[in-house]
């Protein structure tokens, strides 16, 4: 039997490559150099597209495809997919949830315990010979008991909120409506409240037209200058010149950031800054998830392409 073709947007570490190489003819768009003659060249073949939640797939490269009936997504955000674009032509898309939710609350969990805890600057102390010379490394921030706020409380947000209660951290969230699992996570629904109430602030909305931006400059405002801003989900959550405004004057205490506008060119002014944590969103980035994830991408294209039911339809 002939391969489907699938256009493939974004390399995958080569175990994946290998693996979906076995079942489709691939068509590696991102090794094009002239990527207008590749598409040109392979457009009528393509039926499938494996790309990734970083990378997604535009309305112009949809269009662009004539015979494409499903886009695979290596990871749990889609919003980088044109979906009024996949829906106009009846396009299936599919994602990669669950298997990556608690890699990615450990990451966020990481990233407060880490900046709090200056534990990169210590390391530098210790290499530079700053211990024998200076003495003791500067002082810094206790985490245990603090107050969190969980600005959407989705799946990665309530196993951060779950990781941040077993460090006796008093938890509050905003979303849409209040969750019943949430048990007693306070629920308070406008962001700006919720900041003005936490030191830490982790955004895990989902990203997408209906959250970008929730974090604008009077969220940053009232979280202030001893608070810490930690970023999981999707850069366009959070205004990015009001951050950086923020950062510069101090009026925001820190933030630890994994995603970026632009990535991976990250607005040079962030590389200025002493109170930020600089992360190549890799809060997904384990060998253990990223083959979950490798796995899932596969099978969604299988079944698919056999006539069976997709196992994490997003449409
Ligand atoms: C990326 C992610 O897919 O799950 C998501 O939505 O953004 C990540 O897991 C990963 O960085 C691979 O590009």
């Amino acid at each position: 039997m002939n391969k489907v073709h699938v256009l493939q947007i974004g390399e995958y570490p080569s175990w994946d490559m290998e693996a979906l190489e076995q079942n489709f003819t691939l068509h590696p768009y991102f090794t094009a150099e002239d990527k207008g003659a590749f598409i040109a060249d392979c457009a009528d073949s393509i039926r499938g597209v494996a790309t990734r939640g970083d990378l997604g797939l535009s309305r112009e490269l949809i269009e662009a495809l004539p015979n494409l009936e499903i886009i695979s997504v290596y990871g749990v955000g889609y919003d980088a997919v044109d979906l009024d674009a996949a829906r106009e032509r009846n396009i299936r898309v599919t994602n990669t949830p669950d298997v990556l939710t608690k890699d990615v609350a450990d990451f966020g969990v990481a990233m407060m315990l880490a900046a709090s805890r200056g534990i990169i600057g210590a390391e530098d102390w210790v290499r530079s010979g700053n211990w024998s010379k200076e003495g003791m490394y500067p002082l810094k921030t206790r985490v245990f008991g603090k107050r969190v706020g969980i600005l959407g409380l989705g799946r990665i947000g309530y196993e951060i909120a779950k990781r941040c209660a077993a460090f006796e951290m008093d938890i509050a969230y905003s979303d849409i409506e209040t969750k019943e699992f949430a048990g007693s996570f306070k629920y308070i629904k406008d962001p700006c409240v919720l900041a003005e109430h936490s030191d830490y602030l982790f955004v895990t909305a989902t990203g997408g037209a209906a959250t970008r931006h929730i974090v604008n400059g009077a969220v940053i405002e009232a979280l202030g200058p001893e608070g810490m801003l930690l970023n999981v989900s999707r850069a366009s959550n959070i205004d990015e010149e009001a951050l950086l405004l923020a950062l510069e004057n101090k009026t925001l205490g820190y933030a630890a950031l994994d995603v970026f506008e632009g990535e991976p060119n990250l607005n040079s002014r962030f590389l200025e800054l002493d109170n930020v944590m600089l992360q190549p969103h890799q809060a997904s980035g384990t060998v253990d998830t990223r083959k979950a994830m490798g796995r899932l991408v596969r099978e969604n294209l299988e079944a698919y392409f056999s006539g069976r039911e997709l196992l994490t339809p997003v449409i």
